[in-house]
This record gives C-alpha cells, sequence and structure tokens, in this order.
C-alpha cells in the first residue's frame, strides 16, 4: 500500500487543563474521501487546525508526502499543498466570483505590474477554465457572491483552495447549511476533487453526506480514536455507536472485527474511558478529560452515555439515520 500523503500519530492537544486530543491517529490518503465525524465536542475542529497551522498539536507527530514535517503557521499547511476550506468559507460578498477566486493571488500582466494594475482578463480566463473543470454552475462568474446560492458560494469557496494547487483539501461542514439540490451539488464536486487524485477530509455531522461520497470514516470521541469504517462495508448504525460510544456496550468480536484500519479494539476504547458497560464511570472519567463549556458530551448521544445507564442490554445505538 502506498504511504497516505498526510498521516498523523500519536496527536495530542492541550487547552491549560483541558486534554482535547490525546494520541490521535489519522491517514488521508490520495484519491479518496476520508470522513472525520463526531460528537460536539469530539474534536473535529481542533484536529483539523492541527493540520491547518491554525493551532499546533502539543505532541506527536505529522508526516507529509513520506516526510516528518512541522506545520507551526497557516502559511506552513499552505506551503505543503494543505488547503482548508472553514465553514464561514471567508468569502467577500461585495466582491465577484472572479476576485474572491484570486483574492490575494491577483495575477498582474507584465506591463501594468509598476501601476499595480490587476490581470482582470487572465484571472476572468481562469477562473471560467477552473469552475467549469469543476462542472460549477453559476450564472456568471462577473456578479458578487453575495447574489449566489449557499452551494454555488461553497463551490466557490473549494474552487478558490484549489487555486494553490494543493495535495490535500479539508472542508469543514461543507453542507451544513445547503438545501437538497445545493447539498448534491457540493456532494458532486467532493467527487470530482478526488477524481482529480487529491485526498479529501471533510468534516461532516450528516451521515447521508457522508455515505453518499466517502471511502472512509474516522470517527473521533472525547479527544480520541473511536473507529474507522470502511463505507462500502459499514452500516451507519455503527458509525453512530462509536460516536456516541454505544459500540463498546455492543462490540463483540464480530462488531469490532468490521472496523477498518485503526486499532480502535474494545479494549482500547475502555482504556479511552469510554462506557465500557458502567456509563456513569465513564462520564465521571470524562470530565478531566472534558472541559467545563462542554459538560455534558453525551447530549446528542442517546441513553448509552446517560448517568446512571448501566443497562447496556436493553439500550442500543441511538438509531439516528442522517443527521446527528
Ligand atoms: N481554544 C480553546 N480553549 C479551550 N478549550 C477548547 C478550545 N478549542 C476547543 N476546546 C475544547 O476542545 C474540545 C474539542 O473541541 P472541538 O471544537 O475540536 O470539537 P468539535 O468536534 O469540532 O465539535 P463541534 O462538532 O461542536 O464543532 C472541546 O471540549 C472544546 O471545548
Ligand atoms: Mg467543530
Amino acid at each position: 500500500m502506498t504511504e497516505p500523503v498526510l498521516s498523523l500519530r500519536n496527536i495530542s492537544k492541550r487547552f491549560g487543563a483541558v486534554q482535547a486530543l490525546s494520541g490521535v491517529d489519522l491517514d488521508v490518503p490520495a484519491g479518496e474521501v476520508l470522513a472525520l465525524v463526531g460528537d460536539n465536542g469530539a474534536g473535529k475542529s481542533t484536529l483539523v487546525k492541527t493540520i491547518s497551522g491554525v493551532g499546533p498539536p502539543s505532541g506527536g507527530h505529522i508526516r507529509f508526502d513520506g516526510r516528518e514535517v512541522h506545520i507551526g503557521r497557516p502559511q506552513d499547511a499552505v506551503a505543503l499543498g494543505i488547503a482548508t476550506v472553514y465553514q464561514d468559507l471567508s468569502l467577500c460578498d461585495n466582491l465577484d466570483v472572479v476576485n474572491n477566486l484570486f483574492l490575494g493571488r491577483e495575477p498582474r500582466p507584465a506591463w501594468g505590474r509598476a501601476l499595480h494594475v490587476l490581470d482582470e482578463i487572465e484571472m476572468e480566463r481562469r477562473s471560467v477554465e477552473l469552475l467549469s473543470t469543476l462542472s460549477v454552475r453559476i450564472p456568471s462568474v462577473r456578479i458578487p457572491v453575495a447574489s449566489l446560492s449557499g452551494g454555488q458560494r461553497q463551490s466557490v469557496a473549494i474552487a478558490r483552495s484549489l487555486l494553490g494547487d494543493p495535495k490535500v483539501v479539508i472542508l469543514d461542514e461543507p453542507t451544513a447549511a445547503l438545501g437538497v439540490a445545493q447539498t448534491a451539488q457540493v456532494l458532486d464536486l467532493i467527487v470530482r476533487l478526488k477524481e482529480r487524485g487529491l485526498a479529501v477530509l471533510v468534516i461532516s455531522h450528516n451521515l447521508a453526506d457522508v455515505f453518499a461520497v466517502c471511502d472512509r470514516v474516522v470517527v473521533l470521541r472525547l479527544g480520541r480514536n473511536s473507529g474507522s469504517f470502511d463505507v462500502a462495508a459499514a452500516s451507519q448504525e455503527e458509525v453512530v455507536a462509536a460516536i456516541t460510544g454505544a459500540d463498546t456496550v455492543l462490540s463483540g468480536a464480530g462488531r469490532a472485527g468490521r472496523r477498518a484500519g485503526l486499532p480502535a479494539t474494545a479494549g482500547e476504547i475502555g482504556e479511552a474511558g469510554l462506557p465500557g458497560g458502567s456509563g456513569g464511570a465513564a462520564d465521571a472519567g470524562d470530565r478531566g478529560h472534558q472541559p467545563e463549556r462542554e459538560p455534558d458530551p453525551s447530549r446528542a448521544a442517546g441513553p448509552p452515555d446517560a448517568p446512571g445507564s448501566e443497562g447496556p442490554g436493553s439500550e442500543g445505538p441511538s438509531p439516528k439515520e442522517t443527521s446527528l
């Protein structure tokens, strides 16, 4: 197997007394879409920030393109070829699509360098070319992005991230605010990124989207790896169980055996302080791990995490199907 373009090992991140990430491993191969899922406060954004240089890890190792790297600043990530599209998209509403795409990297014609003249014709030509190779449909590249739909805005933000010719693209909740048709448009675009050979890492709360376009799902729970699933072989229920911690209750060897890639056995999960038949005790252990502003990580987790719910036989995984 070829080495993943991006590989994280034993990543930890501490904010004062809060241990946000502990011993996290992540492999992002080229030509694949990898989903990073987990409940609120699981550590997804924190992990992405360690990759994008916004919040370097407190410990652990990052390998990129076969060599160990240090990503201390966002510029380090960009220089390596890691592009991140944040949830707020960072688009300028008053500027048109062309100017948003080239914001900060505007080409200048040779004759106009001293005069700071932008090469508008070249920018427009490259914008049209880029958007059409990605099959992004917008009415015109000369309209302000304020007048685009949410899906079109997301598509423009993703297209912009490609201008630096990255190898890894990270998308933070790319479909969170979108309707059905717009979501389909963005999911199509994600598939095209993969077809271009990029490694794509998608943070999502929507398992229907994850199962529609991703090859693998990595689950974080309480700042630790809680499972890695091959989408073709896993069910949404199994992923939900890993998100909520219910799989430690359910897991027999067979269920754990369907996990792929990561050494997240039931025993290791037990070590991580997840409910191994005693939800109350696990919760108490997690208090030290979780910060005060996330006092109840089981908010959306369903019964198995509820303090005092010690009846593993009586509680299955939450039957949530699509949106967490
Ligand atoms: N700057 C910070 N200072 C202190 N604690 C932080 C900081 N950033 C994150 N945390 C804590 O780290 C943990 C992980 O947070 P993170 O934002 O990574 O979760 P998440 O999985 O992205 O959640 P969500 O789905 O709600 O976005 C949380 O308990 C959070 O409170
Ligand atoms: Mg987050």
